[in-house]
């Protein structure tokens, strides 16, 4: 996820202080609650896992046409100093998972061992953690799709259910959502939009996102008026939101079929949008890795935001630690008031950063 690089050192600070506040025992914060998530909402099979896996930049969902996405996947990116990527589930915590085809198997079988191998769904997480170097601390959700009736094998409920768990997740105001619509079907009956108008009427915390642009290019005449309509949307003139919209071409079935790589569909990507005679004048603002790009800008801005709730809780931290220091009186020499003087000197150190942060910081860069 080389376009989050920027962040990593905002957010390493941030770990830092959240463990230098943890340490004192006091409420702290934890560094996954100062830390905004990002959600992918949509249809079924709108390619909502495809997307996701775009952004980390690497190859383990389950993806494919009909209901894959059983339970919602809570994905933590853990940044680590280097060594070799793996990836470990919170119900198996002593198995280290090298081979991201081995994640993709383990998240299929996690998913059946609550639903069993049906259309049900769960609202039950999976919990996985990816450590590598090349990424950074931020938590990734990929939920089941919306879906507007319930198919042979399902409960009545399932369309509402779907919506209120996926509704649980991206009402938080921390939630970043990626709004996924596909190309060949009208915005106007988008499950997404209408979610995410719902939970963010601003729209400050929502990314449009098409997908499937490269199913239109038929040419036929009501597929010429369909392409019209679908550029006035990725230029901002239709169905506008705050963020602007990104076209994806993610791996057709086929390609998945054919195991084709991150790599090459990424370049594959490129190549249609610079060669698409409807879309290759939006070509610099299109594709998974502009998406990548729109979404660490968006992330660093609304990082940056919380560093006033973060001084003051190191604030609120420095006057305990100075109040048990008058308890057990000072000067002192014993260990917890040795401890306590470091945990102090650290906090002032964060205070300060932080204080850089907000003083030299320009959003949006
Ligand atoms: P989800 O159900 O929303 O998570 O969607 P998936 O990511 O599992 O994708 C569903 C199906 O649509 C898969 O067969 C994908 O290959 C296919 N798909 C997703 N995005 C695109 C796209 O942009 N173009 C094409 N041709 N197929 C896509
Ligand atoms: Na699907
Ligand atoms: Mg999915």
């Amino acid at each position: 996820m080389a376009t989050l690089q920027s962040l990593i050192g905002l957010i390493n600070k941030i770990q830092r202080a959240c463990t230098v506040l943890g340490d004192h025992g006091g409420e702290g914060m934890s560094l996954w609650e100062a830390l905004p998530s990002v959600a992918v909402v949509g249809g079924q099979s709108s390619g909502k896992s495809s997307v996701l896996e775009s952004v980390v930049g690497r190859d383990f969902l389950p993806r494919g046409s009909g209901i894959v996405t059983r339970r919602p996947l809570v994905l933590q990116l853990h940044k680590t100093e280097g060594g070799v990527d793996y990836a470990e589930f919170l119900h198996a915590p002593k198995k280290r998972f090298t081979d991201f085809a081995a994640v993709r198997r383990e998240i299929q079988d996690e998913t059946d061992r609550i639903t069993g191998k049906t259309k049900h769904i769960s609202n039950i997480p999976i919990q996985l953690s990816i450590y590598s170097p090349n990424v950074v601390n931020l938590t990734l959700i990929d939920l089941p799709g919306l879906t507007k009736v319930a198919v042979e094998g399902q409960a009545d409920s399932i369309v509402e259910d779907i919506e209120n768990m996926v509704r649980s997740y991206v009402e938080k105001p921390n939630c970043i959502i990626l709004a996924i619509s596909p190309a060949n079907q009208d915005i106007a009956t988008s499950d997404a939009i209408k979610l995410a108008r719902e939970v963010d009427p601003t729209g400050e915390r929502t990314f449009g996102v098409l997908t499937k642009l490269d199913l239109m290019d038929k040419g036929t005449n009501a597929l010429d008026v369909w392409i019209q309509h679908t550029i006035s949307v990725l230029e901002g003139r239709s169905y506008r939101l705050q963020h602007p919209w990104v076209g994806i071409v993610n791996r057709s079935q086929a390609d998945i079929n054919k195991n084709v790589d991150m790599i090459a569909a990424r370049r594959k990507e490129r190549e249609y949008f610079e060669s698409s005679p409807d879309y290759g004048h939006l070509a610099s603002k299109m594709g998974s890795e502009y998406l990548a790009k729109l979404l660490s800008q968006h992330l660093e801005v609304v990082i940056r935001q919380r560093i006033p709730s973060i001084i003051a809780l190191i604030n609120k931290t420095i006057d305990e630690i100075n109040a048990e220091l008058d308890r057990i009186g000072r000067p002192i020499g014993g260990d917890s008031g040795a401890q306590l003087y470091t945990i102090l000197e650290m906090c002032r150190a964060f205070e300060r950063v932080f204080k850089e942060h907000l003083d030299g910081g320009r959003p949006g860069g």
